[in-house]
């Protein structure tokens, strides 16, 4: 970070960088609780490197100036995946890959808030995306989290858009209830607002079968 820039308090990135073969600094840690640090020895290198060879040998990679929405194969197979893992109707058409969430934010961002907007986000919440919000000049309010996820009657009317991790709440793992989806749903009819879904961490369930995410849910 350039000099007199610092990380804002509470949401403090891991202190080394995540580059293959870097280990933390020792004695290492017999369990490691730090959020977004993923095991990358059980990535399959052996398969992986396998498939992009494969690829590359049929001659399947563009070689010029690719989509900027993303290579066509990837689309179709991640469309593929949300259907019947998260039951999202959705074209490959409808995908648009972006370097991780914080690029995602961005362009919604871009397309749905202009300055001086409200965007509603969860309270605790995942700060990034807060802050990706405030960069385009969104008035960003926190709405408080209860056991059933976002209170949606505490909503400020005039939220343009809203944010929220329905899925496995950020930071405090739990699911919103189906109750509490609808409510959301009928709340952004009603006031006219956008839904930025962040499915965060879906996969990844302690108990029970997954809910509906709100795309499914919704009309659109
Ligand atoms: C709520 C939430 N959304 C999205 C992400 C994914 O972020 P990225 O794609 O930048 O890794 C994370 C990672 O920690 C997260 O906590």
């Amino acid at each position: 970070a350039a000099d007199g820039v610092r990380p804002r308090p509470g949401w403090v990135r891991p202190a080394w960088p995540r580059t293959a073969g870097h280990r933390p600094p020792s004695p290492p840690a017999r369990y490691d609780f730090q959020v977004g640090v993923p095991d990358v020895r059980l990535f399959p290198y052996d398969t992986w490197r396998r498939l992009v060879a494969a690829a590359w040998r049929a001659g399947r990679e563009p070689g010029d100036h690719a989509d900027p929405a993303g290579h066509p194969d990837l689309r179709a197979a991640i469309a593929r995946y949300v259907a019947y893992a998260r039951s999202v109707r959705a074209a490959a058409s409808d995908v648009v890959v972006t370097s991780g969430a914080q690029q995602a934010f961005d362009l919604v961002a871009r397309v749905l808030v202009g300055p001086g907007d409200v965007v509603a986000v969860e309270e605790p919440g995942y700060p990034p995306a807060r802050d990706a919000f405030v960069a385009h000049g969104a008035r960003v309010v926190g709405v408080p989290v209860d056991a059933g996820g976002l209170e949606v009657s505490r909503l400020p009317p005039r939220a343009r858009l809203v944010y929220v991790t329905p899925s496995h709440q950020f930071p405090l793992g739990t699911a919103m209830s189906l109750p509490r989806r609808l409510e959301l749903l009928a709340w952004a009819d009603a006031n006219d607002a956008a839904i930025v879904e962040d499915d965060y961490d879906a996969e990844y369930r302690f108990a029970d079968r997954p809910l509906e995410p709100l795309h499914g849910l919704g009309s659109g």
